[in-house]
């Protein structure tokens, strides 16, 4: 429940980052042994990810926000579809299975409230590494004695892709060259926290890897990065509310594109260290962006940057260049009283003087993100439903904001 139009005000510290934390879970299972990661993220997808790795073995605690993983049991090779049908990210336990223990059985992960999302280059580059790879029963088998390096391109750059396959070329036998690699920043604290396990990674951080097989990899410890887009998420409220926020614990490099868009919508924005305060203007600027794979505008700021755009001061056009129907926000935010069209992969948005509360439903994580940003600025009381998508991806939300003056509180509430 949120009743809108109080200016947001005073500092917010970012949390770990939910994708940065998916991949170096899995990636733990490289090695037997006893991992901690600080700064992960108390989420309800880390608490998925927990209970699949369980099912397989592995004794994971997190206590504060420390993560202790034990991958000395690991019996199971397996990732039911129960699971999986919960969190695409599930399909990140394929490389490390194929590549440690010669063997996985992992469910396809069905459909996602957006998308096609394929797992056909995750499957294609599992094979390139010399597994043999069955399509079974909705079901991913694959088989290796031991993988073997080799040359893959990926026609498509995508993240869960270049974290599998890199994963598994850790322990192949040889050298694997990736190009058109993903690079957004989560996959280089993967390939960091990689090496930091004893794998030789050349390029990080560039679209061409080179990985250099090991016979073994070692326990290691990572502090988990800053979560970029709850960091772009925070911003935009205190942007669309009028207000002035800092946020610590936060990495301004990883959000170069959503500042620039900020500053170009009026936002006076200042990055310190690990720092990062907006001072919202008095009207909103109408603003173009266009969602393109890192370091472009991420996608998963395109529902929260609509939001804002609902009240800019004039038309733009949202479009979204890695997920073509992206948009299920949209007539949600129709009902709070936006006016916004979708055509194909863009959004067209002509600003209004206000938005209107009213009941609101969640179909994803970030399309409920920005019903909430849209409730922190409609007039009256917004009730967003099925909040159960927010937790997937922000810690403590509600907490967060009304430490930052947003009256916004959680109740029990229908299921529908
Ligand atoms: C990651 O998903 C993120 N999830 C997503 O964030 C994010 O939207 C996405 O990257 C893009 O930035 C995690 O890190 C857990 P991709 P991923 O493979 O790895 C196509 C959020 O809100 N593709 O980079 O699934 C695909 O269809 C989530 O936190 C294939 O065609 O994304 C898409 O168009 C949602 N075949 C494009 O590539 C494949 O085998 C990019 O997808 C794989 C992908």
């Amino acid at each position: 429940m949120i009743r809108g139009g109080k200016p947001l005000k005073g500092t917010v510290a970012v949390s770990g980052a939910k994708n940065a934390t998916l991949a170096l879970m899995p990636a733990a299972m490289l090695a037997p042994g006893t991992f901690h990661f600080a700064n992960t993220p108390a989420l309800r997808d880390v608490g998925t990810m927990s209970s699949l790795l369980r099912s397989m073995g592995m004794r994971i605690e997190l206590k504060g926000n420390v993560l202790t993983l034990d991958t000395k049991r690991i019996t199971k090779h397996e990732a039911p579809y129960e699971h999986v049908k919960k969190m695409r990210a599930s399909v990140y336990v394929l490389g490390p299975l194929v590549a440690r223990f010669g063997e996985a059985k992992v469910s396809l992960p069905g459909g996602c409230a957006w998308g096609p999302r394929p797992v056909n280059l995750h499957i294609e580059g599992i094979r390139k590494l010399g597994a043999t790879v069955e399509l079974e029963g909705g079901y991913i088998i694959a088989h290796a004695a031991r993988l073997q390096g080799a040359r893959i391109h990926f026609d498509v750059s995508s993240v869960g892709a270049t974290g599998n396959v890199m994963m598994a070329a850790t322990l192949a036998q040889g050298t694997t060259l990736i190009d058109n690699a993903a690079i957004e920043p989560e996959i280089t604290a993967l390939a960091e926290f990689l090496v930091a396990m004893g794998a030789r990674i050349d390029g990080i951080g560039t679209n061409r890897l080179e990985i250099e097989g090991v016979e073994t990899l070692h326990p290691a410890d990572c502090t988990t990065i800053p979560d970029r887009i709850e960091a772009g998420t925070f911003l935009v409220a205190a942007a669309i509310t009028g207000g002035s926020v800092t946020l610590t614990s936060v990495n301004a490099s990883h959000l170069s594109a959503v500042i620039a868009k900020l500053e170009d919508a009026g936002c006076t924005v200042r990055c310190e260290g690990a720092t990062v305060s907006l001072e919202a203007p008095g009207t909103i600027r109408p603003v173009d962006v266009t969602a393109a794979i890192y370091p472009g505008f991420p996608t998963d700021m395109q529902a929260q940057w609509t939001t804002l755009m609902a009240v800019a001061s004039g038309t733009s056009v949202v479009t979204d260049s890695i997920y073509f129907d992206r948009f299920k926000h949209v007539p949600e935010l129709v009902r709070l009283g936006a006016d916004v069209e979708v055509k194909e992969n863009a959004a067209v948005v002509r600003g209004v003087e206000r938005l209107t509360g009213a009941k609101v439903m969640s179909t994803d994580l970030r399309a409920s993100a920005s019903l909430i940003l849209a409730g922190l600025v409609a007039e009256g009381t917004t009730e967003v439903l099925r909040v159960y998508h927010i937790d997937r991806g922000y810690e403590a939300i509600e907490k967060k904001l009304h430490s930052l003056g947003a009256d916004i509180r959680r109740e029990a509430g229908e299921e529908f």
